[in-house]
């Protein structure tokens, strides 16, 4: 007897009806349910590998964050933190209540490991969500609860979605590390429709912002992933102390902390010593590893939200961050 599709998938896939609204990248036609999806269009196949579809190859630029999520599946998942900073993250930089969010078509772009696709799907979405990178198997790990999740590994650049079919946009900590930031922006605006709301932020381009891991990260973007991450994991415990000490020096700690090149998160809130520091080898991993960082201007954000005709959109700075929101 041949093995069903749904034989292979997890819980939350088993009822792969949400799988007919996925189309072929290349074409835009219907993929047909076997083993594989296969194009009605051009004949493509795309497998589906534990219950989740694929649309891009194994080897792609995002290797590293894939690394970096299934080594740190459950770390800033505020289910295992206990505190919920992703949550208020999410609701600060977007704006959006929780409740307004109920029974929504929400997108979520570059998932990671999935510490805002909990918190989207605690809100009572429907969010469809995906990454470039193998971080899905992650977040279908941890999230595979929500029966409301749709989750594939897909590139932005070739998304299996109807344009224009999603209430809310969402894609934090993504844009910098894509090859063409403009392009990215704007391809995502594609999904949402007319007056749906988006939420991107981007690294911010400042002049005042110079941090000793932009030296390094030329040289060290190019270690495979596992050595880079090991001389990270016994580095980063040794130069956290430091970088908290100068932190905690009045008015320029901020400042200070940058000769250092450690991710501190002091300002979280996080007090566990041992939270502290996996977070530390975490972030600092994922400051030196990935293949593009392109950190943006205003003005650019700016002039692409004008080309767009987006309205009452805002660009925020939060730390080293520019949030930009608003309705399509
Ligand atoms: C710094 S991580 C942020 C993940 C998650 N949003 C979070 O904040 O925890 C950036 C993510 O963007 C993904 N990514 C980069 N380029 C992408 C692309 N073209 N399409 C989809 N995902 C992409 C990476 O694989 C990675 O998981």
């Amino acid at each position: 007897m041949s093995m069903k599709l749904t034989d292979s998938l997890p819980e939350h896939n088993r009822d792969c009806r949400w799988f007919e609204a996925l189309r072929c990248p290349n074409c835009l036609m219907q993929l047909h349910r076997e083993t594989a999806l296969i194009c009605e269009g051009c004949g493509r196949t795309y497998p589906v590998r534990d219950g989740i579809p694929r649309f891009v190859p194994e080897e792609n630029y995002g290797k590293s964050f894939g690394y970096q999520w299934n080594l740190h599946r459950l770390t800033q998942l505020d289910s295992h933190v206990g505190l919920p900073i992703s949550r208020d993250r999410l609701l600060r930089e977007s704006g959006w209540s929780a409740d307004e969010l109920e029974g929504r078509e929400v997108l979520e772009c570059g998932s990671g490991a999935g510490r805002f696709t909990e918190v989207l799907c605690q809100t009572g979405a429907v969010v469809t969500s995906f990454d470039i990178s193998n971080a899905v198997d992650a977040n279908a790990a941890s999230n595979s609860r929500f029966t409301d999740l749709r989750l594939f590994q897909a590139s932005i650049y070739d998304l299996p979605l109807m344009e224009e079919s999603f209430d809310y946009l969402v894609c934090i900590g993504v844009i910098q590390h894509t090859p063409d930031v403009e392009r990215t922006f704007k391809t995502l605006m594609r999904y949402l429709r007319p007056g749906g709301k988006f939420c991107v932020d981007v690294y911010a381009a400042i002049v005042a912002y110079p941090h000793l891991r932009h030296l390094l990260r030329p040289v060290t973007k190019r270690i495979p992933p596992p050595k880079l991450y090991s001389a990270v994991q016994s580095a980063a415990p040794r130069l956290l102390p430091l970088s908290m000490r100068l932190s905690a020096v009045p008015r320029v700690g901020d400042y200070l902390t940058r000769l250092v090149p450690v991710a501190n998160h002091r300002h979280l809130g996080l007090t566990d010593a041992e939270t502290l520091r996996t977070w530390s080898i975490l972030d600092t991993f994922d400051w030196l590893s990935p293949q593009f960082e392109r950190p943006q201007p205003r003005r650019r954000l700016e002039r692409w939200c004008t080309e767009l005709d987006l309205s009452d959109f805002t660009i925020e700075r939060i730390r080293g961050l520019y949030v930009i929101r608003g309705t399509k």
